[in-house]
């Protein structure tokens, strides 16, 4: 068993996915030791406790710094012998503290075709690009935002008369399939 912590910052659907697919064990050989996250109302907390994950919360501006925080943070991951981490809508940059204790250890999801579209809102701005395509990108963790080295993509066409609503949903389709498959890889 591969111990992994899942970092989330919102509604944790990507969360919520992985956590189906190892109950049904769809993705084997993998434990989720933990939901890792800075906001202390985020509905990922719901999802945590309806899959029986423990829930750690870590508010960064309740620390002095960003070394701080993360230090904290990974006195926890190391408590519990975690090996990866898993960032599913994590809205922090991951910085040198966590980075450097888990070099080529740390995934993201992010929903554009990096390099194109990376930080904020990515499916706005894939939106208003005029695209006719966008996806969704699975990459190692580095210093940049969005920048680490790219391990899988999904494509999805963009429609004229796409909402933002809908263009989410149908990347959040990608990403539900994408990430899981990927975690299997890779982390396996
Ligand atoms: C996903 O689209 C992911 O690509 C991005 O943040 C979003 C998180 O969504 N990093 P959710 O919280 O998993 O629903």
């Amino acid at each position: 068993m591969k111990k992994v912590a899942i970092f989330a910052s919102g509604s944790g659907t990507n969360f919520d996915n992985i956590m189906n697919r190892i109950e049904s064990g769809v993705l084997t050989n993998i434990e989720v030791t933990a939901l890792y996250t800075d906001q202390p109302h985020a509905s990922c907390i719901q999802l945590a406790k309806r899959h029986h994950v423990t829930v750690h919360v870590y508010e960064p501006k309740t620390y002095a710094s960003k070394t701080d925080y993360e230090q904290d943070v990974l006195n926890q991951l190391k408590t519990e012998n975690v090996e990866w981490i898993i960032l599913a809508g994590y809205m922090r940059l991951i910085g040198p503290t966590l980075l450097q204790a888990y070099e080529g250890k740390i995934l993201n999801i992010h929903p554009s075709l990096l390099p194109k579209y990376k930080g904020k809102d990515a499916v706005g701005q894939a939106l208003n690009s005029g695209d006719t395509e966008t996806g969704s990108t699975v990459h190692y963790v580095d210093e940049g935002m969005d920048t680490g080295q790219i391990i899988e993509q999904r494509h999805c066409p963009i429609y004229r008369e796409d909402t933002h609503e809908q263009l989410e949903n149908r990347i959040k389709a990608l990403e539900y399939e994408l990430y899981p498959e990927v975690i299997q890889k890779i982390i396996q």
